[in-house]
């Protein structure tokens, strides 16, 4: 197969973490004989840095041209949250551009990583879950503004929005355990009693064999640390699911370990990113975690490009850097010697090898 990857290391640890998952995509090729073009694009801060504009119009060419897009993260103290111009916006704005309406972020706890989540092991077992976030409307996207001593964020969602994600998440409910929990504040929101209708609807109309419940977001939340493997597949708008999705990550003992796929319509270009942001405080030393980056590879491999054995060679290499050990200081044991960001990708390199050579 030939693929155009966009590559967008953007900010902060962004650059370390996106090189790892370049190594890692590049070997991929090499073993599975495919050529992958990995083409290189600012976006965020640097961008802001280079030209001014968080989305030059040839990083939005070139992610649309391409087959998929890699980004590393966005942001940072240099450029400020109330700055006219901000990181941020790029990414909000490449997500808009590139219409992925579905995020896609799974939490499976390794057994190796399971001693640095605070949670105990008994609730950590068996835990698999699956949050889709609706990426490209609501809160985030409405009209805004601000006047003295009084500002606005206004919240819409229309039916079709809200169908459209609900059958992604359902049709993976069917690929899983084929339980669904639609995340809402019905007892609130008005957006969020158009929700709740809409999700039953289109799932007793379209997806017979999947059980659905609708939880609020608040008990939710409490949930997902008491019982985290009570859930199969969570789908919730765009601020509530920005939420939760951090929290999954006590449930992977690191943000860093998080990785994520944005999904349009079928055909169109995914892109993928790990959940963490750019961590300036550690930018540059060489210790960002690059797992979620790489698992974001497995991703684009599986949503992407439908190279499902690669895609699951990935995450077997994962597993088995993980078992022998390749940990990065957040994820470590106090007393284990850390490895750094490139020794993480030295581990998933040998073992992707290793697990071509023994198929
Ligand atoms: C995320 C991030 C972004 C979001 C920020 C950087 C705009 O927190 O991907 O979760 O809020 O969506
Ligand atoms: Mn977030």
């Amino acid at each position: 197969m030939r693929a155009l990857i966009a590559l967008l290391p953007g900010d902060g640890i962004g650059p370390e973490v996106t090189a790892q998952a370049a190594r890692v995509l590049t070997a991929v090729g090499e073993l599975y004989g495919h050529s992958f073009a990995l083409r290189e694009a600012p976006v965020g801060g640097i961008a802001i840095d280079q030209t001014g504009d968080p989305l030059p119009a040839e990083t939005v060419a070139l992610c649309q041209a391409a087959d998929a897009v890699l980004l590393g993260a966005v942001g940072g103290p240099r450029w400020g949250p109330s700055a006219l111009v901000r990181p941020e916006q790029g990414l909000l704005g490449l997500r808009r551009a590139l219409a992925v309406f579905a995020n896609l972020r799974p939490a499976v706890p390794h057994p190796r990583v399971a001693a640095a989540s605070p949670l105990k092991p008994a609730v950590l077992r068996g835990v698999d879950v699956l949050i889709v976030r609706e990426l490209t409307g609501g809160i985030y996207f409405g009209e805004k503004r601000r006047e003295a001593g009084w500002a606005e964020d206004l919240c819409t969602y229309t039916e079709e929005e809200i169908a459209r994600v609900v059958r992604v998440a359902a049709r993976l409910a069917q690929s899983r355990r084929g339980r669904l929990t639609s995340v809402d504040k019905a007892n609130v929101l008005e957006t969020s009693r158009l929700w709740r209708e809409v999700t039953t609807r289109v799932v007793r109309e379209e997806f017979r064999g999947i059980e659905l419940e609708h939880q609020l977001v608040d008990s939710c939340a409490l949930r997902l640390v008491q019982q985290p493997a009570a859930f199969d597949v969570i789908v919730t708008e765009n601020l509530f699911g920005d939420i939760l999705t951090d929290l999954t990550a006590v449930l992977g003992g690191s943000i860093g370990m998080l990785p994520s796929a944005s999904l349009g319509e079928e055909g169109g270009p995914g892109l993928y990113e790990p959940v963490h942001g750019s961590a300036p405080d550690i930018a540059g030393t060489g210790v960002a975690n690059p797992y979620g980056a790489i698992g974001s590879v497995a991703l684009l491999l599986r949503h992407s490009l439908h190279l499902e054995v690669e895609a699951t060679a990935v995450e077997a290499a994962i597993a088995a850097a993980l078992e022998s050990g390749a940990l990065t200081v957040d994820v470590a044991d106090p007393d284990d010697r850390a490895c750094s960001t490139g020794e993480i990708g030295d581990a998933v390199v040998a073992a992707l090898s290793l697990h071509k050579e023994t198929r």
